[in-house]
């Protein structure tokens, strides 16, 4: 049986990293849905609508074709013909990007664009309402989290390989400033499905996860 998988949780809680290798141990394709939010922000900036412009979003996006192409070591996202795989990941669109993402258009086009991929089943699919809006029939359904300390330490070293030096406090803080949005909007705010197996990823390591991840699984098939 092939199966849709369901990983939501906080930023930063490991879940894109954990979720490609699960994907990749099932031979089942990855869906990032985090990538996609980006995507419109960087396209609605790209196009001038303002970021909380539900009417402009909702035209925006009728124009608007968003695709992962797959690619070693990572999968390329892009908007139309341009490749944004790097620049949605840049501050300009991460601390936009709750803002777009709360709005009712923007929510209702990328569900639906995300139950199409799903609906063959064979996914990962990767975000914060996964398990209780796109997919509440999703066969396994997991919520990672990690305390903010944790969660600001691992961006923090991935910054470091990037060349980035922004703060621990400054991250810990950007942070907590994106949970409590993405928690606290009106429509599907980041919760944990009832049915989602509570993952708690800070002081496991990315194998442990991964392992504890297909021990749930395993159980389903
Ligand atoms: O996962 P990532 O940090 O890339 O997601 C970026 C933003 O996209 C989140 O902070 C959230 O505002 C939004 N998002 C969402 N619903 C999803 C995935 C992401 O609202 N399913």
């Amino acid at each position: 049986m092939k199966l849709q998988i369901a990983i939501d949780g906080p930023a930063s809680a490991g879940k894109s990293t954990v979720a490609k290798l699960v994907a990749k141990k099932l031979g089942y394709v990855y869906c990032d849905t985090g990538a996609m939010y980006r995507a419109t922000t960087y396209a609605a900036k790209k196009n001038h609508v303002a970021y909380d412009d539900d009417q402009g979003l909702k035209e925006m996006l009728e124009k608007t074709e968003i695709r992962f192409v797959p690619a070693e070591p990572e999968q390329k996202v892009f908007v139309n013909e341009t490749e944004v795989t790097k620049t949605i990941r840049l501050p300009e669109i991460a601390n936009n990007v709750s803002t777009v993402s709360a709005q009712k258009s923007v929510r209702a086009d990328l569900t639906e664009r995300q139950r199409m991929i799903a609906e063959k089943g064979g996914i990962v699919m990767d975000g914060r309402d996964i398990g209780t809006t796109v997919l509440p029939n999703a066969e396994v359904k997991i919520f990672l989290v990690a305390s903010v300390h944790e969660r600001a330490v691992r961006r923090f070293k991935e910054n470091v390989e990037k060349g980035i030096d922004t703060p621990l406090d400054v991250l810990e803080k950007e942070i907590e400033e994106r949970d409590y949005k993405d928690s606290h909007r009106k429509i599907s705010p980041l919760t944990q499905a009832k049915d989602a197996v509570l993952v708690d990823t800070t002081s496991l390591s990315i194998e442990e996860v991964v392992a504890k991840i297909m021990e749930i699984i395993e159980k389903v098939q």
